[in-house]
């Protein structure tokens, strides 16, 4: 019998400062009304100078760590979701491995826009039950802020940033995620897309001056899509998982826009209150808004042990999924873990690799050892 991939561990993290809608409209030609009434945002966070993908990433993973009972040495799979990596490479994943100290894990980004969370879920769930992992992190984190036009009331207006993790272990016992489905329709890539930067429109003065690298959209394209493809994403999960509409307790969407999920949940006959929403004080941090959505739900008791969840989300690609899970909350055990005194020990075995690196490296001068 294949091994089951419960969730075992959650996590989240954003920036301290917070920027308003009335913040906003000191800088671009917009207002609080406009904001809410169009999207339901409220505020957002943003990331100061110290803070980056990988910091943020990092706080959210320490925290899932420490709900799972997991030490970082544990973990077998580290996979990033993320659409405002640190680097092109090397990946944010292989940042936070080192800054957790996971020195038995695999670890890499990817790259599924805002449905990225989704995609990463269903790996690491394929992984444990395949048998090729027993315990995985899963981590959702953005700095968007830093790829947005602060002059563009079409789009400053969305974003904000954050990060948010899972942990995933194997277990014997029935549950966990059931189900995962994972589209995507690239004829679509133009109406959500951040041109410069890669292969295609490296950086250059002209690329600047061109604003490539700020985030483009078409928000009313953008908006049609994600109100179909979310209902259909959600029916064709929950039907791979066995189950009916009737049968979920709470649908956890990615937060974009509050209109978009009302129409999705309008679709589906669920009731808004079925459904957990909070973007008004967050906006969209795209792979993290469900996580961090998660994180407030089993906060304030909406999400329970033994409640069946829908995570749905979208995206650019144009990307969109959805997982049914189980939830079951953290493993038994009586182990207290402290991650967090990892901090300094992991800190310092990475310094030495570095150091004896560079003696290696030293060493051999040139030369290159004979094969
Ligand atoms: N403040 C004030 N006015 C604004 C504004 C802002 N921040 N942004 C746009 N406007 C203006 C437009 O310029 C336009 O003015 P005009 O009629 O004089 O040209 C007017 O408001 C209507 O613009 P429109 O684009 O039709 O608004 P909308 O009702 O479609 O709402 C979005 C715009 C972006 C909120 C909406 O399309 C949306 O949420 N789309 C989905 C975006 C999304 O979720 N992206 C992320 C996916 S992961």
């Amino acid at each position: 019998m294949s091994p089951y991939a419960h969730i075992t561990g959650w996590g989240m993290a954003v920036p301290k400062r917070v920027m308003t809608n009335d913040d906003l409209a000191k800088i671009v030609d917009t207002n609080d009304e406009w904001v809410r009434s169009r999207t339901g945002i409220g505020e957002r966070h943003i990331a100061s100078d110290e803070e980056s993908s990988a910091t943020l990433g990092f706080d959210a993973s320490i925290k899932a760590l420490q709900v799972a009972r997991l030490k970082p040495d544990e973990l077998d799979l580290i996979i990033v979701a993320t659409s405002s990596p640190e680097h092109i490479f090397p990946a944010t994943a292989c940042i936070i491995q080192d800054r957790l100290g996971a020195n038995k894990a695999g670890a890499f980004d990817l790259l599924a826009a805002c449905t990225g969370f989704i995609y990463a879920l269903n790996i690491a769930t394929q992984s444990i039950r395949v048998g090729a992992a027993r315990n995985a992190l899963v981590v959702g984190a953005e700095t968007l802020s830093r790829f947005v036009d602060w002059k563009d009331r079409n789009t400053c207006v969305l974003f904000g940033d954050g990060a948010g993790a899972f942990v995933l272990q194997a277990g014997e016992q029935e549950g966990g995620v059931l189900s995962s489905v994972m589209r995507s329709d690239g004829s679509g890539g133009d109406l959500l897309s951040l041109p410069g930067g890669g292969s295609k429109h490296p950086a250059t003065v002209e690329s600047v001056r061109e604003g490539l690298h700020f985030i483009r959209m078409n928000g009313r394209e953008v908006f049609r899509f994600a109100t179909r493809v979310m209902a259909q994403a959600t029916q064709d999960a929950v039907e791979k998982a066995q189950l009916k509409i009737e049968d979920i307790q709470l649908v956890i969407p990615h937060q974009a826009n509050e209109r978009i999920i009302e129409t999705a949940m309008r679709n589906l006959k669920i009731p808004m209150d079925r459904c957990v929403v909070n973007l008004e004080h967050y906006g969209n941090t795209s792979t993290a808004s469900i996580p961090i959505a998660v994180c407030e739900a089993v906060g304030d008791g909406r999400l329970k042990p033994g409640h069946r969840v829908v995570f749905v989300g979208f995206g650019a690609g144009l990307t969109w999924g959805a997982a049914v899970a189980v939830w079951n909350g953290p493993t038994d055990g009586v182990r207290e873990v402290l991650p967090y005194s990892y901090r300094l020990y992991t800190r310092l075995r990475s310094l030495a690799r570095r150091i004896l690196r560079r003696i290696e490296a030293f060493i051999w001068g040139r030369r290159y050892p004979s094969v």
